[in-house]
């Protein structure tokens, strides 16, 4: 690990057009190569962070830094919870697009897809389209896109949203394999604390109204993890620790 943070968020506030103070005051820096999980009650702005690292809105004040500076779209790609496909193209052309919007050479656009489908596991559905994919090859599908651009930070808004908890289960996992080839740092929104605990070495646990950091819970469990550590005492140690602390978050919301 660096010394500069792979991304420094500091002091961040974030009013949309309402003017309602969505968060307040939001400091944290990543380092690279982290995995950093965000997990709050709904609302409490979960997303507006993820938007807000990606430059999809802008900050209100306050700075987010990523290092190296440039382009912020060339650093980071944004996985949205519904995949985000576009229903007419295909698989293969859903992946490519946004090396095509740089204007990528198609042989070295192609080699890529190859790529990141093989990486994805994802091959054999090249021609088909989303609406001829289970729920889990659209989620490979949209991470696929997402890497192809071999961004420093992803950023996934609860990708696995839409899965049963066994697919869930194997795309975790899958997730964990690619990130042991392709080293980027990751901020992933959830509402599992089991998810959270099994991706992340840091899960910050976020309270509402404005949006800020409740607590931060350290995972020590080295990579690459496997699913079975997921029967461990140490696991389930960390996901109740999650959860007293979404409690916590909850009954301190009820006083207020
Ligand atoms: N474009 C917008 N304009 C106005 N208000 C917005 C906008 N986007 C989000 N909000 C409000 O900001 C707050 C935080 O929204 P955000 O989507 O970041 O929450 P979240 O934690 O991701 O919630 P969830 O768990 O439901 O996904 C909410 O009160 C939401 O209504
Ligand atoms: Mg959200």
């Amino acid at each position: 690990m660096t010394t500069e943070p792979q991304l420094r968020i500091e002091g961040v506030s974030k009013r949309y057009a309402n003017g309602k103070a969505v968060l307040e005051n939001f400091s944290l820096d990543i380092q690279n190569e982290e995995f950093v999980a965000f997990i709050g009650p709904r609302g409490c702005g979960k997303s507006t962070i993820l938007r807000l690292i990606a430059g999809l809105t802008p900050i209100t004040s306050g700075q987010i830094q990523h290092a190296g500076g440039g382009d912020i779209n060339q650093r980071t790609s944004y996985i949205f919870q519904e995949s985000a496909l576009l229903p007419w193209r295909n698989v293969e052309s859903n992946v490519g697009l946004p090396l095509r919007l740089r204007g990528l050479k198609a042989a070295a656009i192609s080699e890529r897809i190859r790529d990141v489908l093989k990486l994805w596991d994802i091959n054999h559905v090249s021609n088909r389209f989303p609406l001829q994919l289970t729920p889990g090859m659209k989620v490979r599908t949209s991470l696929a896109r997402g890497l192809i651009t071999q961004p420093r930070t992803l950023l996934l808004d609860e990708p696995f949203a839409a899965l049963d908890a066994i697919a869930r289960n194997k795309l975790s996992a899958d997730l964990m394999k690619v990130r042991q080839k392709r080293h980027f740092t990751a901020c992933l929104v959830t509402h599992s604390a089991a998810e959270a605990v099994f991706l992340a070495n840091r899960v910050v646990v976020l309270a509402a109204n404005p949006g800020r950091i409740a607590e931060i819970i350290d995972v020590p469990e080295s990579y690459p993890r496997k699913l079975e550590w997921r029967e461990t005492d140490a696991f389930q140690e960390a996901v109740n620790q999650v959860r007293n602390a979404l409690s916590r978050v909850q009954e301190d919301a009820k006083k207020a």
